[in-house]
Parts: structure tokens; sequence; C-alpha cells
């Protein structure tokens, strides 16, 4: 953290305090409050955290009003179009882009955890055929430490290392192992012949009566959706991740909770809800339909796949995706799709509409990658697990960095409390 540059001084009935300002490597300046309480007795109020640091990273930066997204220093459209995922893993991990040498030990590690603990295959089948794939998934992460023991001490860092390569190299067998299983086809092993986004299409796409082979436009592009979701700073389900392991509990659980978190609509689930949005509109002509209630103050309806808490122009990684769209629809041949049709012109009704424009609502990432994933063939239940998979690098990460920080403490936020204060219970004869 940089030296105290400058200070705030916050008066409060006729007292004076001095909060610290630490100013970053970019980014706004923020101010130091963690002595308020002690000092003025008050706390501050922020739900939701939309004015909140929650810590120092070094790992990814947001600059919302320009649409600015970089890992370690690095442009995402750079590393989606020069990179892939298991290079910018290592990126995220360790802080730097790898050598020849350094990529290829790391790619051969990550390629020999993909295999899962063969009694998991019993652990699968407890659940209903017809269950979620997230619901799945978030049991079977959690339980990884029941079957990984010798990866849950978060004191050994040779096993918050050992367990951050289990995690990221069987979270595509996870999520695949999860889509077999409610498909009712059988699980397909992971490969060693295959790149990791080829491995993954396999694994899903792939029945033991004939050979798959993978299509390198599909693979790039499912490589590239993976790049595009791997971290992205402080959001809804990385601050779950952060929260949980500040108690110290082992890295499967913490990332089985930021899993939960992220399956919400408002969050990692919004690609899931957009390509169902997608669906109930159903042609273009039902369009201005939907467009008045994303605007009806009354309809709680909100148009999935569209707006951001912090990108306020433009998603700079829908940007990069919906070239990939492009390429994926052009190739399968899908570009005449009703429901493609329907989100095209969607996207442009809502990117020229004044209130659309006004309120900063322009099509995220979610908006392009549940495209891309239904042209692939995906069911929209699986593709919340797949920015699941992206995005453990980005939870584990940021998991790794909160060891670094020996000052490091249990989160607990404090609250405005509206509630009752002190009355004495009363017995039911005299209520
Ligand atoms: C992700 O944080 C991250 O980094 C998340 C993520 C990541 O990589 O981790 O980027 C992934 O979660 C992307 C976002 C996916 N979610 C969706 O697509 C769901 C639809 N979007 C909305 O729910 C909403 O835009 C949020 C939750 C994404 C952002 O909400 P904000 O910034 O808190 O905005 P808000 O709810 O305060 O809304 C501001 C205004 C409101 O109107 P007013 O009260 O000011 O009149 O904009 C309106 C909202 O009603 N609004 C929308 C809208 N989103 C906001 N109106 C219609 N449709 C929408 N999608």
């Amino acid at each position: 953290m940089s030296d105290t540059q400058k200070s705030a001084t916050l008066a409060i009935d006729g007292q004076s305090f001095e909060l610290p300002i630490y100013s970053p490597t970019a980014g706004p300046d923020v101010l130091d409050i963690r002595k308020l309480y002690a000092q003025a007795g008050v706390f501050t109020y922020d739900p939701g955290f939309t004015s909140t640091a929650s810590c120092d990273s070094t790992i990814t930066f947001i600059d919302g009003d320009k649409g600015v997204l970089l890992h370690r220093g690095y442009p995402i459209d750079q590393l989606a179009g020069k990179s892939h995922y298991l290079e910018v893993c290592f990126l995220l991990l360790y802080g730097y882009l790898p050598t020849a040498a350094e990529l290829e030990d790391f790619e051969n590690t990550i390629t020999r955890h993909t295999m899962v603990h063969e009694q998991m295959n019993n652990f699968f089948r407890g659940f209903r055929r017809d269950a979620h794939p997230m619901a799945i998934i978030v049991g079977v992460v959690g339980a990884m430490s029941a079957f990984y023991h010798d990866s849950t001490d978060i004191n050994d860092p040779l096993q918050r290392e050992i367990a951050s390569h289990r995690l990221i190299a069987k979270m595509p067998t996870i999520a695949a192992m999860a889509y077999k299983y409610t498909v009712g086809q059988p699980f397909v092993y992971p490969r060693n012949d295959l790149d990791y986004a080829s491995n993954f299409l396999r694994m899903c796409f792939a029945v033991p009566c004939e050979e798959y082979e993978v299509n390198p436009i599909l693979s790039r592009a499912m490589d590239r959706i993976f790049t595009l979701h791997a971290d992205h700073e402080q959001n809804a389900s990385t601050s779950t991740v952060r929260l949980a392991s500040s108690s110290g509990a082992n890295p499967f659980a913490c990332i089985a909770a930021g899993i939960a978190c992220l399956w919400g609509p408002a969050h990692g689930g919004a690609n899931q809800a957009c390509l169902e949005m997608l669906k109930e509109i159903g042609s273009v002509d039902r369009i201005p339909e939907y467009i008045a209630r994303a605007k009806d103050k009354n309809d709680p309806f909100r148009l999935m796949g569209f707006g951001h808490r912090v990108y306020k122009n433009t998603d700079p990684r829908a940007t990069v995706l919906k070239q990939s769209a492009d390429e994926v629809l052009e190739l399968l041949g899908v570009e005449n799709n009703p429901l493609l049709a329907v989100a095209k012109e969607l996207e442009q009704v809502a990117l020229n509409d004044p209130y659309f424009v006004e309120k900063k609502l322009f099509p995220n990432v979610d908006f392009y990658s549940g495209i891309i994933l239904e042209a692939m063939g995906f069911p929209t239940s699986m593709f919340t697990p797949i920015f699941a998979l992206s995005r453990t690098v980005g939870w584990i990460s940021q998991w790794k960095e909160q060891f670094s920080d020996p000052a490091h403490k249990i989160g607990r936020p404090r609250q405005l409390y509206l509630g009752e204060t002190l009355r004495n219970y009363a017995d039911i004869e005299d209520r």
C-alpha cells in the first residue's frame, strides 16, 4: 500500500478526525476509515458497497467509465486476442506472463490434475437427474474437501498451491460430469493430449458410440469465453470467497461459496436469464412490449444481459465476445436462428433507446456469452457452470492474495440498527 500522502478531515459534533488518504496506482483515492469507530464512535453506511474498497489488490483493475479491464496491467482485449486461458491463469496466479518453459510446466501440471477421485462418481449419483447443474457443482466442489484432505490446510503454502491447481484443473471435469449426469449420458474422462477448452468440449459432447472431433473455431471461442470471465475485481462472488476465506475455511468450501453467489440472476446467472428472456420475447415484434416493461418502475422486469454495476459505457469483454459470437454463428450457420435474430434486434433497440443510453444500459458480457453457448449447443442451465469454471482462477487468485497480507483478519461488517430497543418478555397471558 502506498504511504499516506494526504488526509481528509471529518467534523462531527464540533470534533475533527483526520482520515488518511491512500493513492492507488490506478483508480480513485481511498479514505482509510479503519480507526473511525474507535475514534469517532460512528460507522460508515454503504449497503451494496458502491463506495467501499474491501481490500487492496494487484490482480485486476476496472475503469468503468472508460471500459477498461486490466489483468496484472495487461488489457483484456490483448489477452483475449493473443493469449489463452491457461496462460491467463498463470498471469492471475503469479503476477507475470510465463516463459515458454514455465507455461509448459504449468500446463502439464493442470493437465495431470484434471481427473477427479473415482469415488466422486458415486457422489454424483445421489442427485436427481433433473437437478440444475449449478446445484450439483456447488455440492461437488464443497465436497472436494472430503476427497482431497491433503490440500485443505490453508496455513501450508504448498497445500494452498496444490488446492489451487486441483480446482482449476478439475472444474471443467466436474462441470462436464454435471451436464452428462443431467442428460443421462455416461461421464467422459479428460484426455491429456487435448488443450483445456478442447478437453471440456469433448467431455461435454463426446459419446462412447463414436469419435468426437473438436472444431478448432469452437474450442478457440470456448477458450476466449473462459479468458473473458476469469477475474473481475471484487464482484459479489469474489467478495464472497474472500469473506469465507477470512474465517479460515478450506479452499474448496470457499470456492463453493463463490459458486453459490455467482448463481444469482443479477450476477453469473444473467447469461441463463438472458437466453430465457430472449425465448420469452420469442419474436422481434414483441421487443417493444419488453422494452416498455424494462422502463416501467412498477414492473420488476429487467433486460437480463444489460447494464453493469461498474461499467457505465461499455463492457470491454462484451466487445471482444461480440466478435466471437459472429464467428461462431457464421460457422454453425445459425445466424438465422430466430432467438439470435431477437438478440441482435434487442441489442440495436437498447443501444439506441434514450432510456437505456441515459442509464448506461448496454449489452454486458453475459449477453454475448449466452448467445455463443446457445449456438454451441449447451442448454441454458450450463451457462452459469461455464462462468463458474472460468471464474475459479479469479476466485483462487484473490483467495491466495488475501493470505499475502499478514494483517488480514476475519471480515465482520457492522449495521445501521433500526429495530426495537430493549423491551422485556411478556408472558402469553399478558399479550
Ligand atoms: C455480472 O460485478 C461484476 O463485476 C459482475 C460481473 C463479473 O464479471 O463478475 O461483471 C458479472 O454480474 C454482469 C452483470 C449481469 N447481470 C445482468 O445482466 C442482470 C441485469 N442487470 C441488472 O440487474 C443491473 O444492471 C446490475 C445488477 C448488473 C447492475 O445494477 P446496478 O448498477 O446496481 O444498477 P441499479 O440496479 O442501481 O440500476 C440503475 C438504474 C435503475 O433505474 P433507476 O432506479 O435509477 O430509475 O438502471 C436500471 C434500474 O432500474 N437498470 C435496468 C437494468 N439494470 C439497471 N433497467 C432495465 N434493465 C436492466 N438490465
